[in-house]
C-alpha cells in the first residue's frame, strides 16, 4: 500500500510529483506529503487527507525544485495525521525518506536508537528507518548510499523507499524489497514510482527494480546494485501503457468506466488466444505447461478478495470441464498453515495487482514446497508475474477504481480459457461441447454490451434500495461466487452490510434475517440449479423479503414471483458468471453514488495490499 513518486532532473518536481501521486491514490489516500530539495534547503510539506489537500497547502509556497520525493499514505503504523504522513526527516534534517511497506523489526531498532539519544516525532516505522540510516552513516563515516545499503541489510520486512540528502543535491537513492518500484529513464531525468502510471507521459522506458536492489542516480547516471554492492546494468524495458487508459474518459468515476470497458477488456483478454471460428484456443504463457496441467493431480488457487471469488469460479470450471480436483484458498490462511503440497500439484495465484503481499507469500511457500506455480495477473511485470514458472496475463488494462470489476471478469475469462484448454488436452470434452464453449465465450462481449443498456433500469432499482441497511445475495453453483462478489462490491463501496450465501444455505441460518426490510438479490438464471433457486425465492417471499432477481430474457415465471427482475441474455451455464456479475456491479455502483460515497476510493481500502 502507499504510493511513492520521486523525481530528479530538470523539470519542476512539485507539480510532476503531485500529479503522479494523484494517479497513485488508489494505493492509499489518508495523508500525503512531499520533500523538495533546492539551493535554499530541504523542505517537507505534508497534510492529512487526499493529495488535493496537500496541493492546496503548497499553493502559496516557494517550492521550485528539480529534485523531490512524494508519498500518498495508507496508514499502517500510526493514525493518519500530518505528523505520521511521509516524507520523514532524519534527526539532523539532512536526510528525507518516503516508504511503502512495513519494517517488521522497527521496534528493536527504535529502542537501540532511543538509547543513543534519538527522539521520534511520529509513530511510524519509516522515521525509524531514516534515523537508522543516519546513525549508520555517522558511525561508519560512510556515504548515504553505503549507509542505505548497510541499514537495509539489517532490516526485516518490506519496503520500496526513496531517500534524498541535503548534502548531495544531485543524488536520488531508491531500493525495494517486496513492494514495487519502477524507474522511468528519460533524457537527463529519472522518475521513480510505485507503478508506471505517473511516468508514462514523460517516458515509456522503464526499469523494474527487483527485490534487494538499490538504484542510485548520481550526476545524471543511473546505477543498479544489489545489497552486496555488485553493480548490474539497468535492464530497460518499454512499458505498453497509454495515457488514455488511466484517465476517466468522460465517465464520472473510474469504476463506472471500468464496468463499461468490460466488453472490450474481455475481448482484449481473448484476442489471439481464443478463436471460435477455427475452434482454436491457445494460451501462449502456458504452452510448455498445458500437458502437465492436464495431468495435474490437484490445483490449488490462492488469492484474496475479489480474486479469490474468481478462484471459486475457476474451481467449478476445472472440476466440471477438466475433472481435476481443485481447492481454493485464502492466500493469507494458506501461507500460515503447513499446506500439503505433493508432486504434480499446481498452485495458481490470481491477482489483479500481482503485488498482494499474502498472495505473493503463499506462492513463495508453494514454490519452496516444490509445486509448479502459475500466475493469473493483470499488471505486467508485477512481483507475482515474475515469481511464477509461467502464467497468463488478463490484459484488462489498468484498473484504477479500488473496487475490482473488469479485472474480475478478465480473471474469470482467463480461468475459463485455461479450463477449456486443459479439458481439450485431457479429452474430457466432446468436440461438440468444446466448440460450443468457444462460441459461447466469443459471444460474451456482445452480451455484456446488451446488459450495459439496462443501466438506467438498474439505477431506478438502486434508488429504491439506497437506504437499506443490509442486503443478502444468493446464488448456486457457479453463481454462488458471483453472490459473494455482489455482496463484497456493495459493502466495500456503499458501506451497507451485505452477505453472500449459497442459496440453499439460507435456511441454515440467514433466513432468520428475512423480513420486509431485507432486500435479497437472487441469481436465478436458467441453469442446472434453476428449479432449486426458485424454491429458495419462494422461501424468501413467504417471509416478506424483497427480491431482486437476475433472470434470463423472457423468464416470466421468476418475474412474476419477485419484486424486480433484471433480464440478461441466455448463455451456457459455464460462462454465465461473466454476465450475471455485471448487473450486480451496476447496482452497487448506483447505490453507492446515491449514498454520496467516494466509489473510486472507499474509506479504509487501498487497491494494492502490499502489507499482511
Ligand atoms: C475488491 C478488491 C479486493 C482485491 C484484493 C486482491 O473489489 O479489489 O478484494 O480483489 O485485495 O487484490 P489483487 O487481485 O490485486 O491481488
Amino acid at each position: 500500500m502507499c504510493g511513492i513518486v520521486a523525481y530528479i532532473g530538470y523539470r519542476e518536481a512539485a507539480p510532476l510529483i503531485i500529479k503522479g501521486l494523484k494517479r497513485l491514490e488508489y494505493r492509499g489516500y489518508d495523508s500525503a506529503g512531499i520533500a523538495l530539495l533546492n539551493d535554499k534547503g530541504l523542505n517537507i510539506y505534508k497534510k492529512k487527507g487526499k493529495v488535493a489537500e496537500l496541493e492546496n497547502e503548497l499553493q502559496h509556497k516557494e517550492i521550485s525544485a528539480n529534485l523531490g520525493i512524494g508519498h500518498t499514505r495508507w496508514a499502517t503504523h500510526g493514525e493518519p495525521n500530518d505528523i505520521n504522513a511521509h516524507p520523514h526527516f532524519s534527526q539532523s534534517e539532512h536526510l528525507a525518506i518516503i516508504h511503502n511497506g512495513i519494517i517488521e523489526n522497527y521496534a528493536a531498532i527504535k529502542t537501540s536508537l532511543i538509547q543513543k539519544g534519538y527522539t521520534f516525532e511520529s509513530e511510524t516505522d519509516t522515521e525509524v528507518l531514516i534515523n537508522f540510516i543516519e546513525d549508520v552513516k555517522k558511525h561508519k563515516g560512510c556515504s548515504t548510499e553505503e549507509a542505505v545499503r548497510l541499514a537495509l541489510s539489517e532490516v526485516v520486512g518490506a519496503y520500496a523507499i526513496a531517500v534524498i540528502d541535503l548534502e548531495e543535491p544531485g543524488q536520488m537513492i531508491a531500493a525495494r524489497k517486496g513492494s514495487p518500484l519502477v524507474i522511468g529513464v528519460g533524457q537527463n531525468e529519472y522518475f521513480f514510482a510505485s507503478d508506471a502510471t505517473p511516468i508514462i507521459e514523460y517516458t515509456k522506458d522503464v526499469v523494474y527494480l527487483d527485490d534487494h536492489e538499490i538504484a542510485v542516480v548520481k550526476d545524471g547516471e543511473l546505477a543498479i546494485k544489489n545489497l552486496d554492492n555488485q553493480e548490474k546494468g539497468p535492464f530497460i524495458q518499454t512499458v505498453e501503457l497509454e495515457l488514455e487508459s488511466i484517465e476517466k474518459g468522460g465517465f464520472e468515476h473510474f469504476m463506472l468506466k471500468e464496468i463499461y470497458e468490460q466488453p472490450k477488456s474481455i475481448a482484449d483478454c481473448m484476442r489471439g488466444r481464443l478463436n471460435a471460428d477455427t475452434a482454436h484456443i491457445q494460451l501462449g504463457g502456458l504452452i510448455h505447461y498445458i500437458d502437465k496441467l492436464a495431468t495435474a493431480k490437484r490445483i490449488v488457487f490462492v488469492a484474496c478478495g475479489t480474486s479469490w471469488h474468481a478462484g471459486l469460479v475457476g474451481e467449478y470450471l476445472f472440476e466440471e470441464l477438466a475433472r481435476i480436483n481443485v481447492e481454493v484458498e485464502y492466500a493469507s490462511e494458506f501461507r500460515y498453515r503447513n499446506p500439503i503440497i505433493e508432486e504434480g500439484d499446481f498452485v495458481i495465484a490470481i491477482s489483479q495487482s500481482g503485488e498482494t503481499a499474502d498472495t505473493l507469500a503463499a506462492l513463495e511457500l508453494a514454490k519452496h514446497k516444490g509445486a509448479t506455480i502459475l500466475g493469473v495477473c493483470n499488471v505486467v511485470g508485477s512481483s507475482i508475474a515474475r515469481l511464477t514458472h509461467a502464467g497468463v496475463y488478463t490484459h484488462a488494462g489498468p484498473e484504477i477504481g479500488v473496487a475490482s470489476t473488469k479485472a474480475f471478469t478478465a480473471q474469470v475469462s482467463v480461468l475459463s480459457m485455461m479450463a477449456i484448454a486443459t479439458a481439450k488436452q485431457k479429452g474430457t470434452l466432446t468436440d461438440e461441447e468444446y466448440r460450443s464453449l468457444l462460441s459461447e465465450m466469443a459471444s460474451i462481449p456482445r452480451k455484456i454490451e446488451q446488459i450495459l443498456q439496462l443501466d438506467e433500469e438498474i439505477k431506478d432499482i438502486a434508488k429504491l434500495f439506497t437506504f437499506a441497511s443490509n442486503f443478502i445475495f444468493l446464488g448456486r453453483g457457479l453463481n454462488f461466487p458471483v453472490a459473494l462478489e455482489g455482496a463484497l462490491k456493495l459493502k466495500e463501496i456503499s458501506y451497507i452490510h451485505a452477505e453472500g450465501y449459497p442459496a440453499a444455505e439460507m435456511k441454515h441460518g440467514p433466513i432468520a434475517l428475512i423480513d420486509e426490510d431485507m432486500p435479497v438479490v437472487f441469481i436465478a438464471i436458467k441453469d442446472s440449479s434453476y428449479e432449486k433457486v426458485m424454491s429458495n425465492i419462494q422461501e424468501v417471499k413467504a417471509r416478506k423479503g424483497r427480491v431482486i432477481a437476475i433472470v434470463n430474457e423472457g423468464d416470466e415465471t421468476v418475474r412474476n414471483m419477485v419484486d424486480f427482475a433484471i433480464e440478461i441474455p441466455n448463455s451456457h451455464e459455464m460462462v454465465s458468471t461473466l454476465l450475471t456479475c455485471i448487473p450486480l456491479q451496476l447496482l452497487s455502483y448506483h447505490i453507492a453514488v446515491m449514498r454520496g460515497r467516494n466509489v473510486d476510493q472507499p474509506r479504509n481500502l487501498a487497491k494494492s495490499v502490499t502489507v499482511e
